[in-house]
């Protein structure tokens, strides 16, 4: 089994960026935008925009969106399901870490596909699910889909990450023209992070600890429901294969495409 490294110099982050900086950005929207955080990469990625549109169905992510990005960026509140704007009204439609998070997923990158210009572009990025990952890198899907049931019992949609043949099937029904598909052990973010390096040892002590507070205040969320005890001891596990495995992000496939 062939296992990628992931060190960031070698994990084709590199790639994706070098290809982003090749295009001019125009105007740009952003599905499941969250606090912005994707619209902070291509804002340096990108070889230059015009305007940003970010939309989300939570409201208080958007409010720390406009914040973060209020200037370059407008944010709406909109079930990206059924977009409210005309048909070919963007040069660039993304999607991040956000595929798993949608009931349904199809129909918004149909919309997708429908409010961008002929000749432009659509980005998806999304973790994946398959298991050719170092233990480092399980241990984070591993984190993740405990966090996605403690989501579900809490009553939002958060299904587990899907695998790499799913992501490109999913993408494959938009016949769109592919540019490329990136396999990266880790996020091209990671390129402009001031602590870019920090990330490449998965045994670092105070990453490792940050994990396992996250892991620990997911778990307070469900404090009174019944399968507390249950998820307590899922999270000890969790715990002890962390602290003897280390942990760092999981990989991505980032797909970009054309509309013919
Ligand atoms: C994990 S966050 C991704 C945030 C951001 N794109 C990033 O890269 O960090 C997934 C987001 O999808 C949003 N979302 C889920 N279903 C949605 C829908 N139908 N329409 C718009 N946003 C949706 C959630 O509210 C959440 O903020």
């Amino acid at each position: 089994m062939e296992v990628l490294s992931t060190t960031l110099a070698y994990s084709g982050a590199d790639k994706i960026v070098k290809k982003l900086k090749e295009i001019s950005g125009g105007k740009i929207l952003d599905i499941g935008t969250g606090y912005g955080e994707f619209i902070g990469f291509l804002k340096q990625a990108l070889r230059s925009f015009d305007s940003f549109v970010g939309v989300d169905l939570n409201e208080e992510e958007l409010k720390k969106a406009e914040k973060e990005h209020g200037t370059i960026a407008k944010f709406k509140k909109m079930n990206a399901e059924k977009l409210d704007f005309p048909d070919k009204t963007f040069d660039i439609v993304s999607v991040a870490s956000s595929l798993h998070h949608l009931e349904k997923p199809e129909r918004v990158l149909k919309e997708m596909f429908r409010v961008v210009k002929p000749q432009g572009y659509l980005i998806i990025q999304e973790m994946y699910s398959d298991l050719t990952q170092t233990e480092a890198q399980l241990a984070t899907l591993q984190v993740h889909h405990f966090g996605a049931k403690i989501d579900t019992l809490l009553g939002e949609y958060h299904r587990e990450t899907y695998t790499k043949e799913e992501i490109k099937e999913m993408v494959s029904i938009l016949n769109a023209e592919e540019l490329g598909i990136f396999d990266s052990t880790r996020y091209p973010k990671c390129l402009f992070c001031e602590d870019k390096d920090q990330c490449d040892n998965p045994k670092d002590k105070a990453l490792i600890q940050s994990q396992i507070e996250d892991l620990k205040s997911s778990l307070e969320k469900i404090s009174d429901y019944p399968e507390y005890e249950q998820l307590e001891k899922e999270a000890k596990k969790l715990e002890q294969d962390i602290r003897k495995n280390g942990i760092t992000d999981a990989s991505i496939l980032f797909i970009l495409a054309k509309k013919k």
